[in-house]
């Protein structure tokens, strides 16, 4: 194929404009992303030209380009594009451009697509990388390299990236551990490279759901913002990579382990998409993520249902009796879908033991669990089960029928983790051993939903005598996914790995649910939700109601303050209703039809937070898509610097509109001052305009730590 026409292209849409320059041999160039600048095509071809830098002092004699794969051979000295090499050899890869072409895709998710075919004759190398501007505004890009060689050539690293503007100051990137899943942290763009690295063979609970830069001090709603993730389950890394040229590149890759992708003659390796969202605050980045996902074909339109998980209420205690009973308890306050975690299975009495084995443990339930699913059905709820496919326990009937199913690198076992160890899905008969068992349970039972949980990091994991195994094992977990839907159209199932460690937007593809984390701490869980909701929107995040004293962390909580936390998302409750009282239950029974009145604008609204400069307070909200209606959520995560609080702003209304605003829910955390007075709204409403909430605010009543408010917002009518 030859070059074709050299141009200056523009991919347009959703308020984004991507620019590239393709004008020359080299890897297009990537000149302009961010807003629209409304250039026609000579004003783009002029601001092209504008935007080569100089050569600099002490430099190559060539201006260095500064593309979507950093080009080491036309003198990036910036990390490269593409490492790679024949057994040591032709390590200097120079692609160039054999044919340019936009493409209008019949996916409707996809606005505009640009696929560049590139080659290196010499070397033997073919690529061909796609950069997509999404309908919702995102921009993706993956590269595929081809070996057209005669001799095997190894990939050890293919990084992609998209420019930032040097006002870009500050970076947002996420920690995080098992229970304190998407705590943000930020730090000054300064010159080098700043990374967040992934090695754990999944997600990972410290992954950078978003490694954000921004014009310094961007908020939720305010300042320019440039973000972007490394879609990918298995090892990777996001990282932003500042040059003394002015040059600053926001990138991600996969971390591929020694010798993972050698590639024979006509063999090929594709990268994971890189995504990029900018937009105004984290609000306007995080829109693009929710709009891309509500829009999969997968996407369901069906209300997401009230679910109880069984983990917290019995943990391995499956006692039939007992489970037919909190069943029953379930129905009773409304919960729509029961799902029965961990325990089930044969010899899985505790984390030690039963991994593998995937029949029900008729020493336990002697019947098998068609009588608990009729049951469950009976009392009008779908029945969901909890499974872990990619793990096994050495004790356990499959590990030891099959020691060579665990991952290892040949000459020794990994360390346990959990007591299990994972199971090689490359192994085809290892995969079909655990895809036969789900299949045929799914059938039996009729399973509404599967809780797919990963519960260890993949240390050591090869496979094949001694062959790192991350990256195949990633692409099996996808197939085997890919293959149970194919299977199982109606199927839901949630992404749970020992909480919120597998919650990117690849797995996303798969995945009807993601579990935020195990820790069900409402205090926590404000943080959690509140950042995880950036990239993943309120009806994909579960959120439950737990007892009143938390499992993980110990702290108590009143029931409204676990209610209205968990009801910003997909609700579900994890407790031994059992337990609970008469008022309890009556109470949650009333939580449970708030949720349900309000699902349908949580659901599909627009996702805001407010910018208080107190940090005690956090202030999420949903509007919905025609701002007549919005819900927030006020919660005080601390004593607040001032009590009451002051004027709060409640974001993303109409500000032409007219507003009747008032409490949404019975708040037991107001603290109220020597028989004085509330604010007199809270108990009467009011009526004002969109711009007034949202530029100056009201007045709240003084509220406790761990408390929190909910407030509806409606339009009354146009302002005059
Ligand atoms: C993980 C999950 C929990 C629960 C347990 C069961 O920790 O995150 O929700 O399912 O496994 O062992």
């Amino acid at each position: 194929m030859e070059y074709m026409e050299p141009r200056v292209l523009e991919l347009n849409g959703a308020d984004v404009q991507v620019i590239v320059d393709a004008r020359s041999e080299q890897v297009p160039r990537i000149v302009h992303w961010g807003r629209p600048l409304g250039l026609d095509a000579a004003g783009r071809e002029a601001f092209a030209d504008a935007s080569q830098s100089q050569i600099a002092s002490n430099s190559i004699d060539t201006p260095v380009p500064f593309s979507v794969v950093p080009d080491a051979s036309r003198g990036w000295v910036g990390a490269p594009g593409i490492e790679g090499h024949r057994q040591g050899r032709d390590f200097a890869l120079q692609l160039s451009t054999r044919s340019v072409e936009l493409q209008a895709p019949s996916d409707p998710r996809i606005q505009t697509r640009l696929v560049t075919t590139l080659a290196d004759q010499a070397l033997e190398i073919d690529a061909e990388l796609i950069i997509d501007l999404l309908t919702s505004g995102l921009v993706r890009t993956r590269l595929t390299v081809r070996n057209a060689g005669a001799s095997p050539y190894t990939v050890d690293a293919v990084r992609l990236g998209f420019p930032v503007p040097t006002r870009a100051g500050e970076v947002l990137d996420f920690a995080g551990r098992h229970m304190r899943e998407a705590q943000a942290q930020r730090h000054a763009l300064t010159v080098g490279t700043h990374a967040r690295e992934g090695r754990h063979g999944r997600t990972g609970h410290d992954a950078s759901l978003l490694y954000a830069v921004g014009t310094d001090g961007f908020g939720f709603r305010h300042g320019e913002v440039w973000a972007a993730q490394t879609a990918w389950s298995g090892n990777h890394r996001t990282f932003v990579e500042r040059q003394t040229n002015g040059r600053t590149i926001l990138g991600g890759e996969e971390i591929l382990l020694p010798g993972e992708v050698e590639l024979a003659t006509g063999a090929e390796y594709t990268t994971p998409w890189i995504y990029g969202s900018y937009g105004e605050g984290i609000d306007g980045v995080g829109r693009r993520f929710h709009q891309h996902l509500r829009a999969r074909d997968r996407h369901r339109a069906t209300p997401r249902p009230v679910v109880l998980n069984t983990w917290e209420a019995v943990y391995f205690d499956h006692q039939p009796d007992a489970v037919f009973e909190l069943a029953t308890k379930a129905a009773g306050v409304g919960v729509e879908r029961f799902v029965l975690d961990d325990g089930w299975f044969l010899g899985r009495r505790s984390k030690q033991s039963g991994l593998g084995d995937w029949t029900v443990d008729r020493s336990i339930w002697p019947d098998g669990l068609l009588p608990l699913a009729e049951h469950v059905r009976g009392l009008g709820m779908e029945f969901g089960l909890w499974f872990e496919p990619e793990m096994i326990n050495p004790e356990s009937d499959a590990a030891r029928a099959n020691p060579e199913w665990i991952l290892s690198p040949g000459h020794r076992q990994p360390p346990t983790s959990r007591y299990q160890q994972v199971l090689d899905l490359q192994n085809p008969a290892a995969y079909a051993h655990v895809k036969d068992a789900i299949v045929g349970l799914v059938r039996e039972l009729d399973l509404a939903f599967i809780k797919w949980d990963h519960n260890r990091d993949l240390t050591d994991a090869g496979h094949d005598g001694g062959r790192a195994a991350v990256h195949g094992q990633t692409l099996a977990f996808y197939r085997l996914l890919d293959e149970l839907h194919a299977e199982f159209p109606d199927l839901e199932i949630e992404s749970c790995s020992s909480g919120g460690a597998r919650a990117d937007l690849e797995v996303l593809e798969r995945a009807d649910r993601i579990w935020a984390s195990d820790c069900i701490d409402a205090h926590e869980r404000q943080r959690i939700d509140l950042w995880t909701s950036v990239t993943v929107p309120p009806e994909l995040l579960g959120s439950h109601i737990g007892s009143s004293i938390a499992h993980a962390t110990k702290r108590r909580h009143a029931l409204s303050y676990r209610a209205m936390t968990a009801l910003m998302s997909n609700l579900g409750i994890e407790w031994d209703l059992r337990e609970a009282s008469p008022e309890e239950l009556e109470a949650l029974r009333g939580w449970v039809a708030l949720y349900k009145q309000l699902r349908p604008l949580l659901h599909t609204g627009d996702v805001v937070r407010g910018d208080h400069p107190d940090p005690a307070l956090s202030i999420r909200g949903v509007v919905a898509q025609d701002r007549a209606d919005a819900l927030f959520s006020v919660a005080a995560v601390a004593t607040g610097v001032g009590a009451p609080p002051g004027a709060v702003t409640l974001p993303g209304l109409d500000p032409a509109a007219l507003y009747d605003v008032s409490a949404a829910a019975p708040a037991d955390g107001v603290l109220q001052y020597n028989g004085h007075p509330l604010p007199a709204w809270w108990s009467t409403g009011v009526r004002t305009t969109g711009e007034a909430l949202g530029h100056a605010g009201i007045q709240l009543p003084a509220l406790a730590p761990d408390h929190a408010l909910l407030i509806r917002a409606t339009r009354a009518g146009e302002e005059d």
